[in-house]
């Protein structure tokens, strides 16, 4: 039996880019194990996933958890190693740009092991936030980088990136979208939202809204007044449940505050909502295809193809009801980009394949 190839993933967003990929890998009969680095370890935030998206138990459970940045990112690094060491793997596959995904990359690369990065070459050009340095270390040390929109040649061209490493394979994240569509009846949200009445989905979880009282505050007061127009549901995600709760009254009154959902229950909302405000980059995605309006509460976005042919929209706190107001008029059509199709991953595994043939 040859090396496998190891998959590591580690937080809510990384699985279903990964499941795709996984399936196409083992479809094509590579030997692979799947490392889950334990950084998001809540059922709501992780179990749920691997029973949704049909992705296989982890081979490897990591109890990393929790912590700052360096702190969690280390302690990836020191359980990373010690499995590499085990495993001795012919390549290792990174998904996104969690710190789970930069701490593979970087222990990899010490121990000479190749590295794939699965969505790579996406760019806020804003290195406040902690993704941007993980997306630029990751690539930096990637010996297959897969893109999953055209701009990413560009953004990895200007940092060096030999185009020859560069695939361009479409979103995997897409894949999982469109087969999770089939199974939407069996699983109902809990609690129950009305979903055929009119409504605007919310999710807000990066430090720079949740983190920073003053503009947690002004976000919240912004959707308190949207909700008298229009009914909010907020499912909350923990990083943000302790200071969206302590800001009480006035600021969430009208908000309707849900536990974070499973994958298929949070795509019947929001395949279902009028609008989607987030921060969240994997959902600007969603609600491209999906044809959903949605406004991005952050000044860049590391995703502007949902800008350019999509439906979205960056906004800051102060212009979110006119935003929300005019976005809810206006007529919305699923716009996808090229090769965000349903089938990245069968790319994405074929291209993982003939790389490890040059090996
Ligand atoms: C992480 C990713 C982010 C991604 C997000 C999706 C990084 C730098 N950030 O952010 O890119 O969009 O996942 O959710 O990797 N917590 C729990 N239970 C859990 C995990 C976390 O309660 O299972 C709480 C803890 O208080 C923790 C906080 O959430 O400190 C933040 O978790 P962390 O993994 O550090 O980052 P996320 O904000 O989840």
């Amino acid at each position: 039996m040859p090396s496998p190839i190891a998959h590591v993933v580690g937080a809510r967003p990384n699985f279903m880019k990964a499941a795709p990929v996984v399936r196409a890998c083992s479809d094509l009969g590579l030997n692979q194990q799947l490392i889950h680095t334990g950084q998001h370890y809540d059922a709501a935030l992780s179990t749920v996933f691997f029973d949704q998206l049909d992705l296989p138990e982890p081979d490897v459970y990591l109890e990393v958890g929790s912590g700052s940045h360096g702190r969690q990112t280390a302690a990836a690094m020191v359980a990373l190693e010690e499995q590499f060491e085990l495993l001795r793997p012919a390549a290792c596959v990174v998904y996104g740009d969690i710190n789970s995904t930069v701490a593979a990359a970087l222990v990899a690369s010490k121990m000479r092991i190749p590295i794939a990065h699965v969505e790579a070459g996406l760019r806020s050009f804003d290195r406040s936030m902690p993704e941007e340095v993980n997306r630029v270390l990751t690539d930096a040390v990637s010996d297959l980088l897969l893109i999953t929109s055209p701009e990413a040649y560009w953004n990895l061209g200007r940092e060096g990136v030999e185009s020859e490493k560069v695939k361009f394979v479409g979103n995997t994240m897409i894949d999982t979208l469109k087969r999770g569509l089939d199974y939407l009846d069996a699983h109902p949200v809990d609690p129950p939202v009305d979903v055929d009445s009119r409504f605007a989905l919310v999710t807000l979880h990066r430090p720079a809204n949740v983190d920073d009282p003053r503009r947690l505050k002004e976000i919240l007061h912004a959707l308190s007044g949207l909700a008298a127009e229009i009914q909010c549901v907020f499912p909350v995600h923990p990083r943000g449940r302790a200071a969206i709760e302590a800001s009480g009254g006035d600021e969430i009154s009208g908000l309707q505050l849900i536990d974070p959902q499973g994958y298929l229950e949070f795509l019947t909302l929001q395949k279902a909502s009028a609008l989607v405000i987030t921060d969240s980059g994997g959902i600007q995605e969603e609600a491209a295809v999906l044809g959903v309006p949605c406004l991005t509460v952050r000044p860049n976005t590391e995703r502007p193809i949902t800008i350019s042919m999509g439906t979205n929209q960056l906004v800051e706190p102060a212009d979110l009801i006119d935003a929300a107001r005019s976005a809810l008029t206006m007529e919305h059509s699923p716009s996808v980009p090229p090769l965000w199709d349903g089938s990245a991953g069968t790319r994405a595994g074929a291209a993982l394949a003939a790389w490890l043939t040059t090996m």
